[in-house]
């Protein structure tokens, strides 16, 4: 085994894909989500699931998050962590209740934050890595997903700055996907068709990020139609990107 690679949101979506990705290239994983069942459904799909541990926890609450670092410290072996585990709530700011989207920053940005803090000693011991799941939302202020467009901004600040910071030490992959068929759209709430002209599938996904990680880490966008919607993005002023965008998503 290579050591141990932390995965969190790992009971669905790129969270599973990931974990198969690093499994095929030799790693013990811990995979960490909420829901037991499909976190169970993620070891089935692995190969030798024997090797592989799981780690239950809920990530908006500081207290969990700090339980969940006393148990994955007892790990000596860590060598990569996944910030994988993420959701968004859609919909106009004020009638969106703030508790959730509360929990969006503190899932999102805050989570990633305090797990990468405590564990990054382990990862610089052994020259190991970071990918953090980050999103095309933190590039251009999103009206309708106005909280989560915030966190994956913070989010991609902060992955992109300690990735300087940890140049030599730490490998990073900042990765920031469109939009792409998992779990997300529904828990969301945003009706289906939202975003589907530059829809990629999650494996196209996945496989840039473990590209990105073998060449070394870096920023990275996924597939061609992602990479066209953040060319948008970037082409775009903001005088009229932020009504077309409003226009799009409003419910
Ligand atoms: N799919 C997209 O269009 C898209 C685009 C850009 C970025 N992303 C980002 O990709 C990452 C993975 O999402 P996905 O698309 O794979 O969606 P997904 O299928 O809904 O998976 C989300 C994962 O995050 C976990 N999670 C959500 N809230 C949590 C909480 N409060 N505490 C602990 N774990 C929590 C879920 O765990 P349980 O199921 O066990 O609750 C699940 O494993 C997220 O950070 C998301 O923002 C997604």
């Amino acid at each position: 085994m290579k050591g141990t690679v932390l995965i969190t949101g790992a009971s669905g979506g790129f969270g599973m894909l990931f974990a198969q990705a690093f499994e095929e290239q030799g790693y013990a994983l811990l995979l960490h989500g909420r829901d037991k069942a499909r976190l169970q459904l993620t070891l089935a799909s692995l190969k030798r699931p024997e090797l592989h541990r799981t780690l239950l926890g809920e990530l908006s609450a500081r207290k969990d998050v700090n339980e969940l670092i006393d148990k994955i410290m007892l790990e000596s072996d860590l060598v990569g962590i996944v910030n994988n585990a993420g959701f968004g709530t859609w919909g106009a700011f004020e009638m969106c209740e703030n508790v959730p989207q509360l929990d969006v920053l503190r899932v999102d940005l805050l989570a990633p934050v305090m797990l990468s803090h405590a564990l990054l000693p382990c990862l610089k011991k052994r020259q190991g890595f970071m990918v953090n799941v980050s999103s095309l939302a933190g590039e251009t202020p999103l009206p309708y997903m106005s909280t989560y467009g915030a966190a994956k901004a913070g989010l991609t600040f902060w992955s992109e700055a300690l990735r300087a910071e940890l140049q030599g030490n730490v490998r990073i992959v900042t990765l920031a996907p469109g939009p792409s068929p998992t779990g997300f759209r529904a828990v969301s709430g945003a009706p289906k068709g939202k975003g589907g002209l530059f829809s990629t599938s999650p494996n196209i996904v996945v496989d840039a990020a473990m590209q990105s990680l073998a060449k070394g880490g870096g920023y990275c966008v996924p597939g061609w139609r992602h990479k066209a919607l953040w060319c948008l993005q970037k082409l775009m002023p903001r005088i009229l990107s932020l009504p077309m965008i409003a226009r799009y998503l409003k419910p």
